[in-house]
């Protein structure tokens, strides 16, 4: 299978792998094809997204995705954040083999529930 290079960075060195101890809230995607699951921490201030981190035990395409996500979400407002799609995520780490689309989405899932979850406590 064929990843791209940008994919490959993101997967050897993410900067958002990892647990947020601190997190306002968090939320999870379970991936129904592969039974891999996705959790998104995120810490939250004025509506705005100050940090942000994921934990999974998918694969490398679920790893490069989320992190590019998280890339792109820390700094933006909630509402903001909730519409990052899939074209998003592409657009930076370039391409992803169409097999592989069910993992690139977990995080997308993961981090509107976060967000739902966040709106819920608050
Ligand atoms: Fe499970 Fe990619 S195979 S997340």
């Amino acid at each position: 299978m064929e990843y791209s290079k940008r994919v490959f960075e993101h997967f050897q060195k993410p900067k958002f792998a990892g647990e947020l101890k601190d997190a306002d809230a968090v939320g999870e995607e379970g991936n129904i094809k592969c039974g891999d699951v996705m959790k998104m921490y995120i810490k939250v201030e004025n509506n705005v997204i100050k940090d942000i981190r994921f934990k999974t035990y998918g694969c490398i395409a679920a790893i490069a995705a989320s992190d590019t996500l998280c890339e792109l979400a820390k700094g933006k407002t909630l509402e903001e954040a909730e519409k990052l799609t899939y074209a998003d995520i592409i657009k930076e780490i370039e391409e992803l083999p169409a097999i592989k689309i069910h993992c690139s989405v977990l995080g997308i899932a993961a981090l509107r529930n976060a967000i739902k979850n966040y709106r819920k406590s608050n």
